[in-house]
């Protein structure tokens, strides 16, 4: 692909993947690297612009990221925001102190003058700002383009050679005019045409794709989440028949989800689709165990067996086709911190299917970009917008053993619980929302009998990433209606309960 691209040099603030999502999303393309880049490395990019990022260090931190000098003589704009900022006045001869106190939330900055940034913005807006460190004497060559009255440097630049800083962070959404100030920057500083669209994208990507494959054999693994379903899409467009999508079906995935996939693939967009019916093979495996790690092991082995199975009566074949996506690629890059659960997917299956390559079409997209891909190629919202969903699937929302009469239960609440959610028009904003089966049951009267059932606890959360999550505040009246439904619609349920706790100290799932 021969796009125009910005570099953004990540320095290791916790919004910068969204300062690459925002540029994206104005139609331009770009990459997240590590500041650790050489000027060498920089040049054989050829970005249009660089923006540095946020961080959470001080530039005079003895192990703080720093970045050469050179980099303003690359005739490159650069764009540095919040430490960013800072680091191109300290590197420039500026000064940058430590504030007293921080300064923190919603902030009103005014231009001092119009300038490339300003066009569109009002003189006087409201900014994001979250910082300790000030800029206190801006680099020779520079001026004041904006304050507020505590920070009298938030936005300072050189508009001969194209460079700024930013004080504030225009990536996050309380900052009113953030996006302007970025499409400024990439279409009045960088000069950018806006050749990133996703409709562009799946053009050349089918291209590409066609070029690459042929006439070889294409496997995929498809689970019926949003990657996979739009990887073999895209592929399916390259190749036709000559992709195989297994989609092992554990038994395990919610009401007429995998009739959804089946008929979506196999008779909507006529794949070759080869379903593995391995429910009640699942169900024997995991049946006596209770503990939540024994079922992740189970359900993860048993999955890459069956798997392997179909892949056996296929032979082999030259392309496997991966659903990673840029965030997986990025996060590959770091350590991983601890393992709180053992996750489940399909990234096990290289090592039990004879191909000769791996082929990963979305490895430069973020999730967004996935979803308007798979609108572009016609896929329904119910797979394009299908919240996350984890590998062992109900297995893991069912406290304790695994039985069919547990499964039929959480099926029907979770069912009802996703409706509701749905007919308020919260479905988009929630992140994750489900029914759990508790192991617990309780004393109730329905009709004029005692009942002794479950107690069914729903779960939604609000999140960016699923690192952390904050429990969704559902209105009382959309809540009330789901324990009425459940209660007088699905058998052996008898109490609702809401979880409202938040990530940490909890997780999403309950298991
Ligand atoms: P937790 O429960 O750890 O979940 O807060 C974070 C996110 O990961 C999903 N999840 C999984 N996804 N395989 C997956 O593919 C798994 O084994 C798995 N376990 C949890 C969970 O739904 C949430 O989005």
């Amino acid at each position: 692909m021969n796009h125009e691209k910005v570099l953004v040099l990540d320095f290791g603030g916790q919004y910068n993947q969204l300062i690459a999502r925002r540029v994206r999303d104005l139609g331009v393309y770009c990459e997240l690297k590590p500041c650790s880049m050489t000027i060498e490395e920089i040049r054989k990019f050829s970005p249009i612009g660089i923006i540095f990022t946020g961080g959470p260090n001080s530039v005079y931190d003895e192990h703080s990221p720093h970045i050469s000098k050179e980099v303003f003589d690359l005739g490159i704009p650069v764009l540095g925001i919040c430490y960013g900022a800072q680091l191109i006045a300290h590197t420039l001869n500026g000064k940058v102190e430590h504030a007293e106190k921080g300064e923190y939330g919603k902030r009103e900055f005014s231009f001092a003058k119009e300038c490339l940034l300003s066009e569109g913005i009002p003189q006087t807006s409201v900014c994001w700002m979250s910082h300790t460190d000030l800029i206190s004497e801006i680099p020779a060559g520079f001026e004041v383009l904006a304050s507020t009255p505590t920070c009298p440097v938030t936005l300072f630049g050189n508009e001969d050679k194209r460079v700024y800083g930013v004080q504030f962070h225009p990536e996050v959404v309380h900052s009113e005019y953030g996006n302007d100030l970025l499409k400024n920057f990439l279409y009045r500083v960088c000069r950018a045409a806006g050749d990133w669209t996703m409709k562009n994208f799946v053009g050349e990507q089918v291209a590409l794709l066609k070029e690459k494959l042929g006439n070889k054999k294409v496997l995929c693994a498809m689970s019926g989440g949003v990657d996979s379903a739009v990887a073999a899409t895209l592929v399916h467009k390259a190749v036709g028949e000559n992709l195989i999508c297994v989609f092992v079906d554990h038994g395990l995935l919610r009401k007429g989800e995998a009739d959804e996939v089946v008929n979506v693939f196999k008779y909507g967009l006529k794949m070759n689709l080869i379903k593995a019916d391995a429910s009640e093979i699942f169900l024997q495996k995991l049946k006596g165990a209770d503990d939540p790690e024994k079922k992740r092991k189970i359900i993860g082995s048993l999955f890459i067996k069956v798997f392997e199975e179909e892949a056996k009566k296929i032979g082999a074949v030259d392309f496997l086709v991966q659903g990673t996506i840029y965030p997986d690629v990025i996060e590959s890059g770091k350590d991983k911190s601890d393992v709180i659960k053992s996750h489940h997917n399909v990234g096990g299956l290289p090592s039990v299917v004879d191909f000769k390559e791996i082929i990963e079409p979305l490895r430069d997209l973020f999730k967004d970009e996935v979803r308007k891909v798979g609108t572009e190629l016609g896929l329904p919202d119910s797979i394009v917008y299908r919240q996350p969903f984890p590998g062992p699937g109900l297995a893991i929302r069912i406290m304790g053993e695994i039985t069919k009469e547990k499964l039929a239960t959480l099926r029907e609440a979770d069912f009802i619980f996703r409706e509701e959610i749905k007919n308020a028009g919260l479905s988009r904003e929630i992140w994750q929302y489900f029914a759990v089966l508790t192991n617990c049951k309780t004393v109730g009267v329905q009709g004029d009998a005692r009942t002794y059932e479950n107690v069914i606890a729903l779960r939604a959360v609000t999140s960016v990433d699923a690192m952390t999550a904050d429990w969704a505040r559902i209105p009382y009246d959309v809540l009330e209606k789901v324990s009425t439904r459940i209660t007088n619609e699905v058998r052996h349920a008898n109490k609702i309960v809401y979880d409202i706790t938040s990530k940490p100290p909890s997780t999403i799932e309950w298991e």
